[in-house]
Order: C-alpha cells, then structure tokens, then sequence
C-alpha cells in the first residue's frame, strides 16, 4: 500500500525532496533554466515528445512553445499511424502529420515515424478487416503491406529518419503474439519480419525500431518474456530490426511492484542481443498514489527517477520522449483501463494544466544530468 511515508521516505532516499519542491515553487512556473533538450544534448542524447495535431496541443501556441523550448525531437502522437494516413483505402490524407513535420523542421526538432504496423485489431483501419485476400492471401497480403510501407516511407522520405515499424506484437496476457488481418495469412512472426524488411527497403537510411510497453513489474513477466522471444526470433531470421522501443508507460497498472533488477536483466539481454534502446512514450501512472498534490507528485518525480536511472545506464540509448509534456493533454486522462479510482484528473506528465514545471520535470533533468555521456 502507498502511504504519505513511504512515498516521501522513498523520496527522500532517493534525494529529490528539495529540488523537487524547489521545481514546483512559489516563481509558479517560471521556465526552468536549462531545456531538458540542452541537457540531454549534452550527454549525445534527445529528449521529446509526442505531440497531437488538436487543439489542446499543436494548436496551443503556449504549449507548442513550450514543446519547443524543451525538446529536440517530437513524434506524432496518432497522425502517423496507418488509419489516420489512410482512413479510406487508397486515399491517402498526409496534412495533419506534415504540418507538424514542416514545423518541427522549422524549429529545428527532429521527428520520429509512429508507426508503421500497429498489432493490436483495434488500432488499425477498420477497412483493413474486410479485406478480402482473394485466392492466394499471402501474396494480397504482402502486396498490402508493400504498398502502405512505400507510400508512407516513400512521402516522407530522409525527414523521418527513426520508424516505430511495427507497434504491440505481444500480448501481455500470455507473451504470445497477436493476431490480425496480416498475421493470419502470413504468419505472425513472418509478417512482422516481413514489416522491418520492407522498412528497409523503403527506408534505408532510417533507424528501424520494434515498440511495446513491457515494464519493470512483477505483472509485466509475460510480456517481457514474449518480446524477447520475439526478438530472438526476428534476429534469428535476419529481420533488419535495430531498437527496441520501450514505451514506458510505467507506474502503477496493476497489482505487481516495480522490480528494476528484473528490468535491468531484461535490458541486458534486450542489449546483449545487439538491440540499441529507445525510451519512446514515457509517463507515470499516478493511480495508486494519494490524492495529496505534493505527495502525488512527489511519488511520481521518485519513480521517473528511479526507472530513469537504470534504463539509462545503457550508453546504447540516445532518445527519451514523453507521452505528451503536459497533464491535461496526457492520453492516460480518459484511458479506461487504470484509472483513479478517486475520479481526480491524473498527474503523469512533467509539466501541469497550467504549464508549470512539475517535480517529474526536475526527476527527468536530475537523470539525464545522471547519465553516462554516450560516445558518437
Ligand atoms: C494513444 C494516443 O495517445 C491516444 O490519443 C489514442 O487514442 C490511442 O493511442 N501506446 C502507443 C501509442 O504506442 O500510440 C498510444 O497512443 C499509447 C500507447
């Protein structure tokens, strides 16, 4: 159970009591001095975001300023994925996402590919269930892919220079791998090996990453189990994969505790394998925490410290993004499947509402201050 004291003695082990209070002090909200950008450009490393096409987000110039001013690498939060650059079959609608790419560009951020295949039925495009594979399915399929692969690499060309290829193979129920309108003609392993070798073909010069949510809890076995199996596989085979995209939405899910020598096993053999390591959609899931602002807070600062420690003691990790920079926009406000019980607004991401530095935001600075420089 969470309690005042256990989160603030947790805190104050980990020493982040008064830099931490210090961030969300009485300057209210007066910009940090040095852009976690800086900070990590510093250790040959990028921090971002991902950022939305809406209103709350890109069309906020107060939080589209402070996106600037904070990162050096953004990535679209759903503009990029398959049902939104193709709602109709055949129809591409590229604006939303190259607006943002044409800003980004402007500022000088550069921007990730999110993502090419997305595993889970739900997430792809509803024309996508009714297509009729005709008499020789693997083929139809392949072409299928082919055809999304080439548009999608072949529009945005070197500007998209780091691709999620393929998003949540695993389920984390059982570690096995999904299956979809692609899967079942193909093959599940077949198909995602397939994604990364059209990634390569229609992408040669970009980083090609497998991205999933596995996490350091006891309730995250399985699926750390299931992704490294699929890793295996994918490098058995010669699949052109080079990262594993963790996504990081850490906290507290489920009933499991967070075991970071579980974790840190994990990334040893996710590293040992060859794999590089990305950090692509971090936030704090704040729902078994008080609902105390300060103690909320406090908890959430302390587990990004924590987390952020060991994930990047790993030189091989050059990007951090976040799950959106602010709590009113974070995904996690409306997602049904943890929420607070208590029915208050969570607290997941660095900054507030208000666009306050939030203590995560310090957390975030104190680890990328922490971390061993990386080398070209
Ligand atoms: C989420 C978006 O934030 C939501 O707006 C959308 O409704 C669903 O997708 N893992 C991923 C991201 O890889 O693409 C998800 O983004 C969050 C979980």
């Amino acid at each position: 159970m969470v309690t005042r004291r256990n989160v603030l003695g947790a805190i104050a082990t980990a020493g982040l009591l008064p830099r931490a209070w210090a961030a969300a002090g009485a300057s209210g909200g007066a910009a940090p001095s040095e852009a976690l950008r800086d900070i990590a450009a510093r250790k040959g490393m990028r921090f971002g975001t991902a950022l939305g096409h809406g209103a709350r987000q890109f069309g906020d110039p107060a939080y589209r300023a402070l996106v600037a001013r904070e990162c050096n690498v953004i990535v679209a939060e759903n503009e990029m994925k398959w049902p939104a650059l193709e709602p109709q079959r055949g129809q591409p609608r590229y604006g939303p996402a190259d607006e943002m790419l044409a800003w980004a560009a402007q500022q000088g951020i550069a921007m990730r590919g999110h993502n090419l295949f997305w595993q889970a039925e739900k997430w792809q495009p509803g024309w996508l269930a009714h297509e009729d594979f005709g008499a020789q399915p693997r083929q139809a399929a392949e072409q299928l892919m082919r055809a999304h692969v080439r548009g999608v690499c072949g529009h945005y060309g070197k500007q998209i220079a780091s691709w999620d290829v393929v998003n949540e193979a695993v389920d984390p129920a059982d570690g096995q791998l999904r299956a979809n309108a692609l899967t079942r003609p193909l093959g599940a392993v077949e198909q995602i090996a397939l994604a990364f070798r059209l990634a390569a073909e229609y992408a040669p010069h970009a980083e090609l990453v497998y991205n999933d949510y596995m996490r350091p809890d006891t309730g995250s076995a399985k699926h750390r189990e299931g992704v490294l199996r699929l890793l295996e596989q994918l490098r058995r085979q010669g699949a052109p994969v080079h990262a594993l995209g963790i996504q990081s939405h850490i906290g507290s899910w489920d009933e499991g505790k967070a075991d970071l020598t579980q974790w840190r096993r994990f990334l040893d053999q996710v590293t040992g394998m060859g794999y590089g390591l990305l950090v692509t959609e971090f936030d704090v899931n704040d729902r078994r925490l008080p609902g105390d602002i300060a103690v909320r807070d406090a908890g959430v600062a302390a587990a990004t410290r924590d987390y952020l420690d060991v994930t990047l003691s790993y030189p091989v990790l050059k990007d951090v993004l976040v799950w959106g920079m602010a709590d009113h926009i974070s995904w996690l406000q409306n997602w049904h499947e943890a929420p607070r019980t208590d029915g208050l607004a969570t607290r997941p991401c660095p900054y507030d509402a208000q666009l306050n530095a939030k203590p995560m935001r310090e957390a975030i600075a104190a680890a990328l201050r922490a971390a061993p420089p990386r080398t070209a």
